[in-house]
């Protein structure tokens, strides 16, 4: 009996990582949708302090969430409070980010065509590039700067894409777009446990006390809650990037996150308004327009450009060489791969029939992109890459 406990570990933290996430962006897409959905209270409630309330249907139930300017009278017996949605999101995925980019960092995280790090200063580059970028958009929030919403947006925004530009050219694609979804994310929880858990709590602490809170407290809240608002689909959307090596093996890689990241600025905008009774289509259009644009992008810069020269003509017998000397460490019934129980991804290249059933997928991540081998733990040459080409379009004519 062989447990992959390495295995067993990543599926159980990828899967509390999906349910805790789920948890916290559900609740704090609720909460926006119900602070921009209000309508007025009764006069009655106006004069106990609501400022807005709502009637919902859900699940068999009638809901009358009412909203309050400051705090009510009378603190609550049962106050709850939204925050480990949050903390666990950002637990269980810097655990799975340590156990796959730091623990496996020569497979995932390094590219020695770009650096050659060892593990260690990889893990050691990563992590002040994630805790770096909470310590600047602190900063960058408490100075003048972050007093203007909008000036604000564009500084954090180039901030990001010059760290997406530095972490691609020092990471393998994968390994900086993560990095770039790690940095994100950590801010949007570090902004749950740094400032808008603890500025509710004084002001909870404050009302308890018949004291006025101050208002910076709640302003200050508001203005991270608003930036978490907006970040969002581009921390989600760079989380699932490390399925799509269309999106990081290409040449300038960190330039199609930022455009998709801004273009995924309109779409939020879109809901957000529209919330509030304001529908503009121009915001959607403008993002999928935005979508399609990085997608010729990324089809014009596809195809690795040694693969195109000439190399002659090359047998299905030099194509299983190949095969066999750089891929069949990890993708064999027994990979000798250290780590690999099993195929990644089930899939085998031991036969000829199964190098001719993936030969669509071999190309696609060996031949017109370096994705494939992981790492290139099997040093595959430029020229093995262009013969692997070669020889599986004859093979599959
Ligand atoms: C060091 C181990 C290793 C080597 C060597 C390796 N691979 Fe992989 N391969 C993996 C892993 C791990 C995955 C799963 C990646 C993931 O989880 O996204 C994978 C996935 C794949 C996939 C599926 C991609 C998808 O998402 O559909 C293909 C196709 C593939 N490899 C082809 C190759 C080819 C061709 C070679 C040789 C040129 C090769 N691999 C060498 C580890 C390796």
């Amino acid at each position: 009996m062989i447990i992959d406990y390495a295995a067993w570990l990543n599926l159980a933290l990828r899967w509390l990582h999906v349910i805790t996430g789920i948890a916290w962006i559900g609740a704090s897409f609720y909460f926006v949708w119900l602070d921009n959905s209000l309508t007025a209270p009764s006069a009655e409630e106006k004069k106990a302090g609501v400022t807005g309330e709502l009637w919902a249907v859900h699940g068999g139930g009638f809901y009358n969430p009412k909203k309050y300017a400051v705090a009510p009278a009378h603190m609550p017996k049962h106050l709850h409070w939204f925050m480990w949605e949050a903390y666990f999101t950002w637990i269980s995925g810097f655990s799975l980010l340590c156990l796959m980019y730091y623990y496996n960092a020569n497979l995932y995280l390094i590219d020695p065509s770009k650096m050659a790090l060892t593990p260690f200063q990889a893990a050691f580059i990563g992590l002040s590039f994630i805790f770096g970028g909470w310590v600047f958009y602190d900063e960058l929030c408490r100075s003048a700067i972050g007093r203007n919403n909008k000036l604000f947006g564009y500084v954090w925004f180039f901030a990001v894409t010059a760290g997406a530009y530095a972490l691609c050219h020092i990471f393998s694609g994968r390994g900086a777009f993560i990095h770039v979804g790690a940095m994100l994310g950590t801010v949007m929880v570090a902004n749950v446990f740094r400032v808008i858990i603890p500025n509710q709590k004084k002001v909870v602490a404050a009302l308890l006390a018949g004291k006025e809170p101050d208002p910076r407290l709640g302003a200050e809240a508001k203005q991270r809650s608003v930036h978490n608002n907006y970040m969002t689909l581009p921390v989600l959307l760079v989380m699932i990037s490390n399925h799509y090596p269309m999106l990081y093996s290409v040449p300038h890689n960190w330039l199609v996150l930022a455009g998709l990241a801004a273009a995924a600025w309109p779409i939020r905008q879109f809901f957000n308004l529209k919330h509030k009774g304001n529908v503009n289509y121009w915001y959607p259009v403008t993002g999928a327009l935005g979508i399609v644009i990085v997608a010729l992008f990324v089809s014009a810069h596809n195809g690795n450009p040694v693969v195109a020269a000439h190399v002659g003509k090359v047998s299905p017998e030099e194509v299983r060489l190949i095969v066999r000397e750089r891929c069949s460490a990890c993708h064999s019934d027994m990979p000798t791969e250290a780590g690999f129980t099993t195929a990644p991804k089930g899939i085998e290249f031991d036969t000829m029939p199964e190098i001719k059933k993936y030969a669509p997928l071999i190309e696609a991540q060996a031949v017109d992109h370096d994705t494939m081998p992981l790492g290139n733990a099997t040093h595959m040459t430029k020229k093995e890459r262009a013969e692997l080409g070669a020889g599986l379009k004859d093979l599959t004519k």
